[in-house]
């Protein structure tokens, strides 16, 4: 996905960029650029095709003091230098991330008035634009420009008529400004600049900043200025780095001993056999209210939801649908205000969670958050918003924000089954008690993961992988083969067992391993039947179950994967981290890119 970053001061502008775009490499990118004034007042551009340091490669010495920079993630045109940004019209230089909707029409408007277009980009629309209407005043011209254009937008522009400051500005993209001591910073990212500074402003829509060394000013379109609130970030840049493990994926993996709880941290509340959502901003009287749950999410986020389904129906007793975000904002959907909408998301950013999210506020209920990002653009969209506190996530595959999510969803049903009178006191207890010792069983399935390894090397050579669960299994299922195919490239399919003979048991062969998410549960029985099947028709079988069952399983299992005894409701958070292992061994062994998988971005803020 796209980054911008910007900076002004008297640093060395150049590495300070480089270094910059750097951190937001996680987020997915396929070219990258840079624009600065030189010494001399004169404008700089470089840009390459393929990664940062092909960049660097190209990019001299020069002394600067101001820039912006720019990773590029293709959406209109191809993935080459000349489409990369920055794109430049006269002296006006932009950087941008979104997408310009309008921006065909507007060509034709430019071309027509004798503007040439050397790029297939809708940004180079929004450089013209801006060429177009500017006499002196750069933020005027930029504000004037952003009037005639729809879509979603954060911006960074520089001019050498003004080597003293840079504009920025923002719709639905996100955008944040830096503090620095006689330096500031512009970008779409907080650890692009956490290294120097912790001081943050965060941009809201259609909000216009003027940038300069010991200033920042903010402004609404209509140019009256807004005051805006200073944020301290606490995570330290080390959080964000790989502390010794050979990949962002596998380090995210053994933080779920912390992150899962960090997420529970001050809100079990075992005594009174509940959870403290003081930040919930709902009342009992609220929650009873509500007849229906719709949840709205995208990948591993639409997984986690589908598990909150069952939660919410199995523990809440209240009515659940799970819709994915893509494919809501089209639908049309029943929704009444009594219907909670509760919307998944670890970025706070993915474009068809947060349309989804409007158009059901457009309905009159109550939308309600659970991500990962404080001060993303869903916990500002949202009325309501929880967070799940994983810490910063850089692997693209999400493995320990999706269990954060898994827990918050234990939670809030946990809570809502209490407030509807659907569970007493001592079964919230028991759940809670559970709940708190997933830690130390995540500790023991990361101290065995040298028997994954081993099972993902057997494997290795498997074209196409099945993974079948029922019920509360299910969602692992298709996370399991989501998480698999997105690193490793092998194709998979996710099953609710009961589902294989109408249909994919004809693909099932000897050369198809099943993984079979068994721990014991009301529906043991059956999915034992389901194994069975697939055994007769010669496929391999790994089976994921409870320890006790290990030598029952053994007789039918070409593969066996035990996790610890827990109540049968929590087994997901476990057999979660089995099934990233095993993704993450596979990818390992097939030597595939895993923090970075083709085609995939981290952060998905385009339709
Ligand atoms: C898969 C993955 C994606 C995201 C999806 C939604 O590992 O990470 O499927 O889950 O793009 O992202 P968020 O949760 O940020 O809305």
């Amino acid at each position: 996905m796209c980054g911008i970053v910007g900076y002004i001061g008297d640093g060395d502008t150049v590495n300070i960029l480089l270094e910059s775009l750097r951190k937001l490499e996680y987020r997915g990118y396929d070219s990258a650029g840079m624009a600065i004034i030189d010494d001399k007042g004169k404008a700089r551009i470089f840009k390459n095709e393929g990664e940062i340091s092909e960049l660097e490669a190209i990019v001299p010495e020069i002394s600067s003091h101001v820039g912006i920079g720019h990773t590029r993630w293709a959406t209109h045109g191809r993935p080459t230098t000349q489409n990369a940004h920055p794109h430049c019209s006269g002296n006006i230089c932009v950087v941008h991330n979104g997408i310009i909707e309008n921006y065909q029409e507007l060509k034709s408007e430019l071309i027509s008035e004798g503007f040439v277009f050397i790029s297939d980009t809708d940004t180079e629309v929004l450089a013209h634009l801006i060429n177009k209407y500017y006499s002196d005043d750069l933020g005027l011209a930029v504000g004037t420009a952003l009037g005639h254009v729809r879509g979603s937008y954060a911006i960074g522009v520089l001019s050498n008529e003004h080597p003293d400051e840079l504009i920025a500005a923002r719709k639905d993209s996100p955008l944040i400004i830096g503090l620095g001591k006689d330096e500031n910073f512009i970008a779409s990212d907080i650890p692009a600049i956490l290294k120097y500074t912790n001081r943050i402003i965060y941009i809201d829509n259609l909000e216009l900043i003027s940038v300069k060394q010991g200033s920042v000013r903010v402004f609404d379109m209509e140019g009256n200025p807004v005051e805006k609130e200073e944020h301290i970030i606490e995570w330290d840049l080390e959080a964000a780095e790989k502390a010794g493990y050979p990949h962002f994926m596998l380090k995210e993996i053994h933080e779920q001993t912390r992150s899962i709880h960090e997420t529970m941290t001050g809100r079990l509340h075992e005594l009174e056999g509940d959870v403290n959502f003081g930040e919930l901003g709902l009342d009992r009287n609220e929650i009873r209210q509500f007849q229906r749950i719709e949840i709205i999410a995208c990948g591993t986020s639409y997984n986690a939801g589908l598990l909150g389904k069952y939660l919410f129906e199995g523990l809440a007793g209240i009515h659940t649908d799970v819709d994915t975000g893509s494919e809501f904002r089209y639908s049309s959907p029943v929704l009444a205000p009594s219907t909670l909408v509760i919307a998944i998301t670890q970025s706070g950013e993915t474009a068809d969670t947060l349309a989804a999210v409007r158009e059901a506020a457009s309905y009159g209920c109550r939308t309600l958050a659970i991500t990962n990002v404080v001060g993303s653009t869903i916990s500002r969209d949202a009325s309501h918003t929880i967070y799940t506190r994983a810490g910063p996530e850089i692997g693209v595959a999400a493995t320990k924000s999706f269990t954060s999510q898994l827990v918050m969803l234990y939670l809030l049903a946990i809570h809502f089954a209490r407030a509807r009178s659907m569970m007493d006191a001592d079964r919230a207890r028991m759940l809670l008690s559970e709940l708190r010792k997933i830690p130390g069983h995540v500790s023991r399935i990361l101290e065995d993961a040298g028997t994954i390894h081993e099972c993902a090397s057997m494997f290795v050579k498997a074209k196409d992988y099945f993974f079948i669960g029922r019920n509360i299994n299910y969602p692992v299922a298709l996370e399991g083969a989501l998480k698999l195919k997105e690193i490793s490239y092998i194709h998979a399919e996710g099953y609710a067992a009961g589902e294989l003979k109408h249909g994919p048991l004809a693909l099932i062969s000897k050369d198809v391993p099943v993984v079979a998410i068994a721990p014991q549960g009301h529906t043991y029985d059956k999915i034992l039947s389901n194994i069975k099947e697939v055994t007769a028709r010669d496929a391999s079988v790994i089976a994921i179950v409870d320890c006790d069952d290990y030598c029952e399983i053994e007789k039918f299992a070409d593969f066996v994967i035990p996790i610890p005894k827990t109540d049968e409701m929590l087994t997901p958070l476990l057999s979660s981290v089995v099934i990233q292992l095993l993704a993450y061994y596979t990818a390992l062994e097939l030597k595939c890119s895993i923090d970075k998988p083709r085609n995939l971005a981290k952060s998905v803020t385009v339709e």
